[in-house]
Parts: C-alpha cells; sequence; structure tokens
C-alpha cells in the first residue's frame, strides 16, 4: 500500500464522510461502510486518507480492518453483485453448477470476479439465511430461489439486456 499521494480520489468526499459519523476510531467499520456504499468498493486512497485523518489510526490499521471482514471488498464491484451461496444446502442441491453456469455466461475465469466491462461482479457466500430456498442466488439485494443453470441463465440473459 502507498502512502504516497492519497489525492487521486475526491477527498472532500471523504471529510463529509468521516464528518458525518465522527472522527472517532470507534466509528471505522461505519465510515468504511459509508465508503464502500458511495465507491462500490474500498479504494486504497480512500482507506490511506482515512487512516491519517483519524486520530489514533494508520492506514495499516484502516487495512487490516478492511481485510478482516468479508463484507468490505477491495476490488470495485459490478454493476450487478452475484452472491451465490455455497453452504451446504445450497451446494447439496447444486450450487456449483448454478455457480459455473454464472462463469461460463459471463466469461469469468478462475480467480476474476468482476466482468471486464464491470456489469457483473460474482463471490460465494456460505449461507444468505434461506436454506429452505436452496439454492439461492442473490443480485443487488434480489432473492432468486432454487435456481438452476437455466434459470440463472435466463436472468443473467434479461439483467444483460435490461443493462446495455
Ligand atoms: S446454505 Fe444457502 S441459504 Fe443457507
Amino acid at each position: 500500500m502507498s502512502v504516497d499521494n492519497p489525492q487521486r480520489i475526491d477527498t472532500s468526499k471523504l471529510d463529509e464522510i468521516i464528518k458525518e459519523y465522527g472522527c472517532d476510531k470507534s466509528n471505522l467499520i461505519a465510515i468504511l461502510q459509508k465508503v464502500q456504499e458511495v465507491y462500490k468498493y474500498l479504494p486504497e486512497d480512500a482507506m490511506i486518507y482515512i487512516g491519517t485523518k483519524i486520530e489514533g489510526l494508520s492506514p495499516a490499521t484502516v487495512y487490516g480492518v478492511a481485510t478482516f471482514y468479508a463484507q468490505f471488498s477491495l476490488e470495485p464491484k459490478g454493476k450487478y453483485e452475484i452472491k451465490v451461496c455455497d453452504g451446504t444446502a445450497c451446494h447439496v442441491r447444486g450450487s456449483m453448477p448454478v455457480l459455473n453456469a454464472i462463469k461460463a455466461r459471463l466469461n469469468l475465469t478462475d480467480g476474476q470476479m468482476t466482468t471486464h466491462d464491470g456489469m457483473f461482479s460474482l463471490e460465494t457466500v456460505s449461507c444468505l439465511g434461506a436454506c429452505g430456498l436452496a439454492p439461492v442466488v442473490v443480485i443487488n439485494g434480489k432473492v432468486y430461489p432454487q435456481m438452476t443453470s437455466d434459470a440463472i441463465r435466463i436472468v443473467l440473459d434479461t439483467l444483460l439486456k435490461e443493462g446495455r
């Protein structure tokens, strides 16, 4: 992580967020949540800036918190955030073929989380709390129950048409 030039992002927006939540290190998670809401991820420059603005923190501390919690992403997310549940119930009922169908439809290679056009990002989660609807996929907060490979391809095709 570089600390040379944390000015590549709009620091006035970050100042607004820090002011909104208070310049206290106990508010760091809330501040990071808001930053992620604004940018759809946690830009490195934002973490550096926050780490230098809040007393008792450092950029390394902010980075440590951001990487500890799974809710934070250090990479930009797509317009459509796809979460595929791979908890036990979903796994047993076929979440892996659904996941593979998504990767194939979006041309995502192994380890690639976001499509090159920035439209879709994909992640697996351990349980979405809707095991009775397994296998479950959530896209931008909308739950798609009892997914199959064919069904998710139809959903993606619809989003692809809407999103372009
Ligand atoms: S295991 Fe998938 S919702 Fe619980």
